[in-house]
């Protein structure tokens, strides 16, 4: 495992990139094994509400551009991840990963029972509008490790709200996949113009963040 301090060092080293190198690639095995972390977070009961699709289409990227703020990050970066929900969460999404989970551990059909009706009441008892922030903090989480992973792997980030997520989602064609954009992150290399790489971080002091009681 890694000491503390060159996690620190990471996220001291790491800012949310403006402006990116285009001749700027990263190898296909960082984004890879960028994407994994994500894949590997966690999540609330475990459901993984979330598709990360990446967008290498320049054409696409120009396109998408027109439809976030005009941020050049969306174009210039060597990559776009799209990082999405589904549309909807069903008792049978439930279904999927109690067959998955038993499967995994090694349990006969039915053992997990109890937790999946315990999962379906969850979801139930949500609204409509409920079960979509929900599934929306579940994709931050994952992007929250997108960005540490890219850090420790000394790879610049951008995350990215400023976009229009119906736009998004025409244009990417994601109804077709029952998906929808929540939030994007950049990745590549910084260039060497980008004058926010000098700026001072600021952040609140430990002593302001952290309370014990
Ligand atoms: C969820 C989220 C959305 C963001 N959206 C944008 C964005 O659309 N464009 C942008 O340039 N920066 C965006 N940022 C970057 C923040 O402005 C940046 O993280 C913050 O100012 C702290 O600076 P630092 O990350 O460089 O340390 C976003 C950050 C987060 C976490």
């Amino acid at each position: 495992m890694l000491e503390i301090a060159p996690i620190q060092q990471a996220l001291n080293w790491r800012y949310a990139t403006k402006q990116f190198d285009p001749a700027g690639k990263l190898a296909e095995d960082d984004l890879a094994g960028l994407l994994d972390a994500a894949r590997l977070s966690a999540s609330s009961f475990g459901l993984q509400p979330w598709k990360f699709v990446v967008v290498r289409e320049p054409a696409l990227r120009a396109k998408l551009r027109g439809s976030a703020w005009n941020q050049p990050q969306v174009t210039d970066a060597s990559h776009l991840v799209v990082l999405c929900r589904p549309e909807t969460l069903t008792v049978d999404d439930v279904a999927r990963f109690i067959d998955r989970l038993e499967a995994e551990r090694g349990m006969k059909p039915g053992d997990a029972g109890p937790f999946k009706q315990m999962l379906s009441g969850f979801v139930e008892r949500l609204s409509d509008g409920e079960r979509k922030t929900w599934m929306d903090r579940q994709v931050y989480i994952a992007l929250g490790t997108l960005l540490t992973a890219a850090a420790l792997r000394g790879i610049d980030a951008c995350p990215m709200e400023g976009f229009d997520p119906g736009q998004f989602d025409e244009l990417l064609d994601l109804k077709r996949d029952g998906l929808h954009a929540v939030v994007l992150c950049a990745l590549g290399r910084r260039s060497a113009s980008d004058g926010y790489a000098r700026l001072k971080k600021v952040r609140y002091s430990a002593e302001e963040v952290v309370l014990n009681r």
